[in-house]
C-alpha cells in the first residue's frame, strides 16, 4: 500500500536544524529556526521553569488524565497573561492544546465547522500558517503584507484586500513580533483593521506566540487586546514555547471570545471534540509549569526578570545589526525598529546559500534571520560577511 505514497519535500526550516548540526566548521553561526539563544549559543530553561518542576516533582498527586479540555486554572491563568483586561469579563471558551500549531490546527478545525471556507493570510508569513489552514480543509486567499525591498508594512494593501472579503471569511493575524518579519501594526492600525473586521463580518485568528520578546508583555499583546475590544467573536492561538521556554513540552491553548455564555458552551464543546478525534488528551507538563509559575508571585516575577532581560539582548542586537548594515543598505536602519526574533533581510537565494556554504551561517532561502541566534561577539563578523553579498 505505502508504495503510493509519494517522497515529501523535508520542512526547509526543520530540515536546517540537521544541516546546521552536521556542519563540523568552527564559528558556525545559526540564525535559522525561531528558537532563544543566549550568549554561549544555548537555550536555557528559565529558573522558574526548574523551580516550578522542582515543585511539581514533590506535589504532584497524579498522571491521570486531565480531560480533553486540559486544565482550566492554566487555561484561565494564562488567558490573563495574554488578553488582559480585555478578556476579563468574556464569554470564552478554552482548550490546552500541543503548542501553538495544535491551538492554530483546532482553531482552523472550529473555523471549518463553522462554515468558514476561505482565510485571509498575509504575506510572508510562517510557513506553517497556509499548511494548517490547507491541512483543515480551509482554502487561503493571500494579500501583500510587507515589502522587503522597502522593509515596510503594506497596510493600505491589506486594508484594500480585507475590504474584498465576505462575510464569515477567516483574517489569521500575528498579534507581535510578526513571523518572519518582525514588522507589527501599530495602534491606529490595529484599531482600523479592527473595525474593518467587525465592520464586514470577518472571523480574526491571532497567533500570539512570541509574547514579550517585542517590547513587552503588555505591549505585545496590546493589538490583539484593541482587537478584543471591537470585535463579537475572535480565536486566539497562544504558544507558551517561547515566552516559557517550553518548546519540546509543547504547551499552548487555544481561545474562542463569544458573543454569549451558551454559544461559549457550544464551542467548549467543539474544541473538546476536536481534541478528542485528534489527540485526545494534551499534554499536561508544560501547562502545569506554566500555572504554577503564573499563580506563585514570587516564580512569575522571576520568570518576567528572565523573560526582559532575554528582551533586551535581542534589542541590543538587533541595535547593532541595523546600524553595521545601513552602512550598506539604508532602508536596513528598519531592522532596529522591528520586534521579536526575527527580521527579513532582501537577500536572494544564492546569497543565502553562499553565506552557508563559504561562512557557515545559517538562515532559511527566504533571508529570515533569527537575531536571539546571534552572540554579540558574532555581530561584526556576521555583519561584513553579509555586506560582502
Ligand atoms: C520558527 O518559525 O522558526 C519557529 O516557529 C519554529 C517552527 O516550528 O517553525
Amino acid at each position: 500500500m505505502f508504495e503510493v505514497l509519494a517522497r515529501q519535500p523535508d520542512d526547509p526550516l526543520l530540515a536546517l536544524i540537521g544541516l546546521y548540526g552536521a556542519d563540523a566548521r568552527a564559528g558556525k553561526v545559526d540564525l535559522g529556526v525561531g528558537v532563544y539563544r543566549d550568549e554561549t549559543g544555548a537555550t536555557p530553561i528559565f529558573r522558574a521553569v526548574k523551580a516550578a518542576e522542582r515543585r511539581l516533582v514533590e506535589t504532584q498527586p497524579t498522571k491521570a488524565y486531565v480531560g480533553p479540555e486540559g486544565d482550566p486554572v492554566f487555561l484561565d491563568r494564562l488567558w490573563t497573561l495574554t488578553a488582559g483586561e480585555a478578556g476579563r469579563g468574556r464569554e470564552t471558551a478554552a482548550l490546552q492544546t500541543p503548542g501553538g500549531s495544535g491551538a492554530l490546527r483546532i482553531a482552523a478545525d472550529l473555523m471549518a465547522r463553522t462554515g468558514t471556507r476561505r482565510v485571509w493570510l498575509g504575506l510572508p508569513s510562517w510557513p506553517n500558517h497556509a499548511a494548517i489552514l490547507k491541512a483543515a480543509g480551509l482554502e487561503v486567499a493571500t494579500y501583500p503584507f510587507f515589502d522587503v525591498p522597502a522593509q515596510m508594512v503594506l497596510f493600505d494593501r491589506m486594508m484594500e484586500a480585507l475590504s474584498g472579503a465576505a462575510a464569515g471569511d477567516g483574517v489569521l493575524l500575528h498579534a507581535s513580533c510578526h513571523n518572519p518579519t518582525g514588522a507589527n501594526l501599530d495602534a491606529d492600525q490595529w484599531r482600523a483593521v479592527s473595525e474593518l473586521i467587525a465592520a464586514r463580518g470577518l472571523l480574526p485568528l491571532v497567533d500570539i506566540a512570541y509574547q514579550g520578546y517585542g517590547r513587552g508583555l503588555d505591549e505585545d499583546a496590546a493589538g490583539l487586546r484593541t482587537l478584543l475590544d471591537i470585535v463579537p467573536e475572535a480565536l486566539v492561538a497562544v504558544s507558551c514555547s517561547k515566552s516559557f521556554g517550553l518548546y519540546r513540552e509543547r504547551t499552548g491553548a487555544v481561545y474562542a471570545t463569544c458573543g454569549d455564555a451558551q454559544t461559549a458552551l457550544v464551542v467548549r464543546g467543539h474544541f473538546a471534540g476536536l481534541a478528542r478525534v485528534s489527540y485526545s488528551m494534551p499534554p499536561d507538563h508544560g501547562s502545569a509549569v506554566v500555572s504554577t509559575i503564573l499563580g506563585d508571585p514570587a516564580l512569575a516575577a522571576d520568570w518576567k526578570e528572565e523573560l526582559e532581560a532575554m528582551r533586551r539582548r535581542i534589542v541590543s542586537i538587533r541595535e547593532r545589526l541595523a546600524a553595521g548594515l545601513s552602512r550598506r543598505w539604508q532602508v536596513l536602519t528598519a531592522v532596529a525598529g522591528q520586534e521579536g526574533m526575527f527580521s527579513l533581510l532582501p537577500f536572494e537565494e544564492a546569497g543565502v546559500m553562499k553565506l552557508r556554504a563559504e561562512h557557515a551561517i545559517y538562515m532559511p532561502a527566504s533571508g529570515r534571520i533569527n537575531i536571539a541566534g546571534l552572540k554579540s561577539a558574532e555581530v561584526d563578523t556576521v555583519v561584513e560577511k553579509f555586506l560582502s553579498l
